[in-house]
């Protein structure tokens, strides 16, 4: 069968500036939450290597953007470091990372490649850390004056733009389960933080409205469709629901709607942990809504009813209100890892055509991490992943089926382009279309999938 995909529709990949850009002496960038964390502990990271040994595109962007072309994108996703801009966090801005951006940008325009940049991927400037990161209202004001800052530097050029990557994790990952810095476990905050976020992203869309640049603006969003194991079951199925709440309709429905779920408002209320706010933050919230969506899509939720005793706080947090389970035994990794599940990604499709009014959207990050890569490499070097084809081709049939079904999908965004730093993981997971040799320089070469993704780009789609 042809699966053939609507004119101009979107091949690419997404990365960040914090996990490609690397460290280079005399940058002028400031510290980064990242920087400090890894200062303090790299016993947590993985072969203990720190955000400094990223891959080195700070100097190598060239060299990538020509790959990027030889692997068929059309768009590419990276974030501004904040930290690289405005070293404080406010104030005076880094003359050395507006030529860098500016170049960047410049290079991929020059190779018919269209930039999509995002604010915040999870990189918050330390000096702001210190004043509370998103806990504190200070951070949202600055956070305003840095994306009308990006705006007015790169917006004529740049026509996408993003407020937070899966702004949902620094609140997992900082105040509830430890896997992002402050590293705290804090449920009350954990709202505050995620409320903050959100009022950030709407100051900065409002910015970015009233400036009248020749754009769009939206969010990118982790979404995770949550399963209940027995649909017949009422209390899986209600657990199913307010994991949904908890961890995708919390961004979702304010970025869509304006407004926060009330199912998820009630329960905080009930447990005292709504977070501190104003009616006109709440009006400003409602007022800015985003243009276009991404999604990023790895893997669903399995959920039913709390049925185990063990507890993460002595406060209520949302693993007191369901249990997870496996389902079924297809993991990415060869030993362990996150499921595979392709339909996921069609269910994410049609929840915003059916409940969010099929605002238009793209797949921002779909991909495939691997542990121990190196094992596939054939006799000339190259890697033969033919797993991440399988893996890619396999969800973009669902997105082409969600397409045929009138979902507003406008592209995909693979994560990622080459292998790069991943948070604590660092180099454990290798996701790239491009293979990144750590023990030779940081040597670039395209995988097999990197190839056939260029076939893809080029067709519009695929014969299977
Ligand atoms: C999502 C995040 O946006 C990115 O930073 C991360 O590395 C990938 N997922 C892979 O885990």
């Amino acid at each position: 069968m042809k699966y053939e995909f609507p004119a101009g529709f979107w091949w690419g990949s997404a990365a960040s500036g914090p996990q490609t850009e690397g460290t280079i002496p005399g940058d002028g960038k400031g510290a980064s939450i990242w920087d400090h964390w890894y200062e303090q502990k790299p016993e947590l990271f993985f072969n203990q290597v720190g955000p400094e040994d990223t891959s080195y595109v700070y100097n190598r962007y060239k060299e990538d953007i020509a790959l990027m072309k030889k692997t068929g994108h059309t768009t590419f996703r990276t974030s501004i470091q904040w930290s690289r801009l405005i070293p404080d966090g406010v104030g005076a801005v880094n003359p050395e990372a507006v030529a860098f951006y500016n170049s960047y940008i410049d290079e991929l325009l020059a190779n018919d490649i269209e930039p999509f940049m995002n604010l915040y991927h999870f990189d918050m400037p330390l000096s702001l850390q210190q004043k509370g990161g998103w806990e504190s209202k200070e951070v949202v004001d600055a956070y305003a004056d840095y994306a009308r800052i990006c705006f007015e530097l790169f917006g004529d050029r740049v026509k996408k733009w993003f407020t937070h990557n899966e702004p949902i994790v620094p609140v997992e990952g900082g105040y509830l389960y430890q896997f992002h810095y402050p590293s705290v476990v804090d449920m009350k905050k954990a709202v505050q933080v995620a409320y903050h976020e959100t009022l950030a992203s709407a100051k900065a869309i409002k910015i970015y409205h009233e400036m009248n640049l020749d754009g769009q603006i939206g969010i990118i969003l982790n979404l995770t469709p949550s399963y209940p194991r027995n649909e017949n079951d009422p209390e899986d199925v209600k657990a199913a629901r307010l994991a949904d709440a908890f961890f995708n309709r919390s961004f979702l429905d304010p970025a869509i709607k304006g407004t926060f779920p009330e199912d998820l408002v009630s329960l905080l209320k009930e447990l005292d942990y709504l977070p501190e706010y104003t009616q006109s933050e709440l009006e400003l919230i409602k007022q800015n809504t985003i243009d276009i969506l991404g999604i990023n899509y790895y893997q669903p939720r399995r959920i039913m009813k709390k049925e185990s005793t063990e507890r993460l706080s002595d406060k209520p947090m949302p693993d007191d209100y369901f249990d997870n389970y496996i389902w079924p035994e297809r993991k990415m990794n060869p030993y362990r890892g996150w499921e595979i599940y392709e339909k996921g990604i069609y269910d994410c499709l049609i929840n915003v055509r059916d409940n969010y009014g099929n605002l238009p959207c793209f797949i921002s990050e779909n991909g495939m991490g691997v542990e121990g890569e190196e094992r596939y490499i054939n006799a000339d070097g190259r890697i033969e992943d033919d797993y991440r084809i399988e893996f890619v081709q396999n969800h973009l049939k669902y997105v082409h089926q969600a397409l045929q079904e009138g979902c507003n999908v406008k592209g995909y965004h693979m994560w990622t382009c080459m292998d790069n730093w991943s948070w604590t993981n660092a180099y454990k997971n290798r996701y790239g279309f491009i293979a990144v040799d750590l023990a030779d320089e940081g040597k670039r070469t395209i995988k097999k999938s990197g190839y056939w993704f260029k076939e893809v780009s080029d067709n519009n789609g695929f014969d299977a």
